[in-house]
């Protein structure tokens, strides 16, 4: 048996091989499948690219069109799944609903009993195109609103906002928006994407799979920073507040969220991208208040600590201007990272070996059992 050094939260560990996306710190870049990043957001859309990771090459027009008529006619969830999500209680967090509806979609999902590639690649369709109804429905019935039906003549990004809010957007936000959701779609080993793959691992299904990784992206040192950094960006409030509440928050040894990231050091390419949106979109509404507060954070963070944001600080105020509410943040990157979860799960089944690390273990030995009555 090989054995290896022991690493604190597997830091530089190599637990696995991929081809789906190249996470490559020491050029700031990001690729999905070899494509970079910044290529799929300047030229792609979100449709194009989870075909990509999920079929392992870009789609030509025929293929495209077909997939994205797949994906709406995938729109729809069963109605029990409704009626379900009527019974939770008022107010749910937006996470905890994804898990219901996920677990309860694989119930009546027609290929549940078929563990093939064919059959999982079809699961995973499946799961993308659902996860707009399921995000949005769950979050309006339990806030009280009556739900909005998909509507054909929407993308996948700008349906999901449509069925949101109520509203359709314009094209300039789409396109924000659908920029986001391809920064989002995948980034090697994350937590999420390595608890999908653990959890099949074991031969278990890609329902499963789903549920342990929105269980693992839900938490504030992941895909829950989102939401964390743009309540941190209220509670600082202005430009004229950044330097000392940052100042603050650093000597009270608080982390700062949407900073910081196990991979990228020298800073992560979905931030710069991001940002630059950040600050269009700003303009282009009119509300310079959030990236200019936000800037102040970055400059003071980077002279203090030398820390720089992640993808998770711009799209902060970026969802914050397109008026989507705080809650649902996290469940748009579930949304975007379904594709890329369901692509790495394929990969894993297709090629598996259980994934079993080994503990090191700091306990005691050989203790004497002394009897209940004697302790
Ligand atoms: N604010 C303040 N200090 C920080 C931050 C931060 N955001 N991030 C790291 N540091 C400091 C730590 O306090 C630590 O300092 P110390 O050595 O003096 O104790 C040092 O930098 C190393 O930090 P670790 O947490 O050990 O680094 P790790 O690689 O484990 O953490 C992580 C990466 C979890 C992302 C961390 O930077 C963090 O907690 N960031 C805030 C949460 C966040 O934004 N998460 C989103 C990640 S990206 C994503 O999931 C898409």
């Amino acid at each position: 048996m090989k054995t290896a050094e022991y690493s604190p939260g597997l830091e530089g560990i190599i637990a696995g091989t991929t081809t789906i996306s190249h996470v490559n710190p020491e050029r700031n870049s990001l690729m999905y499948r070899g494509y970079d990043i910044k290529d799929l957001v300047q030229n792609s859309t979100f449709e194009e690219v989870a075909y990509l990771m999920i079929r392992g090459h870009l789609p030509n027009q025929g293929e495209y069109d077909a997939f994205c008529s797949q994906l709406k006619q995938e729109r729809s969830i069963p109605q029990t799944i409704i009626e379900t999500f009527k019974t939770l209680p008022a107010k749910s967090n937006p996470m905890d609903m994804l898990k219901v509806g996920v677990a309860l979609l694989a119930l009546s999902d027609p290929d549940k009993d078929d563990d093939s590639h064919e059959a999982n690649v079809r699961k995973a369709i499946r799961l993308v195109a659902k996860f707009p109804a399921l995000i949005t429905y769950s979050y309006r019935i339990s806030r009280g609103q009556e739900i909005v039906q998909p509507d054909a003549s929407l993308g996948h990004g700008e349906n999901f906002l449509y069925m949101l809010l109520g509203k359709k957007p314009d094209s300039y936000i789409s396109h924000v928006f659908d920029s986001s959701l391809i920064c989002y779609v995948d980034h090697g080993f994350n937590a999420s994407t390595f608890a999908a793959r653990v959890t099949v691992s074991t031969l278990s299904d890609i329902y499963s799979g789903t549920l342990s990784a929105i269980g693992a992206l839900k938490g504030p040192l992941h895909g829950g920073a989102n939401e964390e950094a743009m309540k941190m960006l209220l509670e600082v409030g202005s430009p004229e507040n950044a330097e000392a509440w940052v100042l603050d928050a650093l000597a009270t040894k608080k982390k700062i969220m949407g900073f910081g990231h196990r991979e990228y050091k020298t800073g992560d390419p979905r931030a710069a991208i991001l940002t630059e949106m950040g600050a269009e979109i700003s303009e282009k509404l009119g509300d310079a208040r959030w990236y200019k507060t936000a800037s102040v954070v970055e400059a003071t963070m980077n002279r203090e600590k030398q820390i720089l944001p992640n993808v998770d600080f711009p799209t902060s105020y970026i969802y914050y201007l397109m008026g989507l509410p705080i809650e649902i943040y996290t469940p748009i990157f579930a949304l975007a990272r379904i594709a890329g979860w369901t692509s790495h799960m394929i990969e894993q089944l297709d090629n598996n070996r259980l994934i079993r690390p080994k503990a090191l273990y700091e306990g005691p030995q050989h203790v004497e059992y002394v009897a209940r009555d004697r302790r």
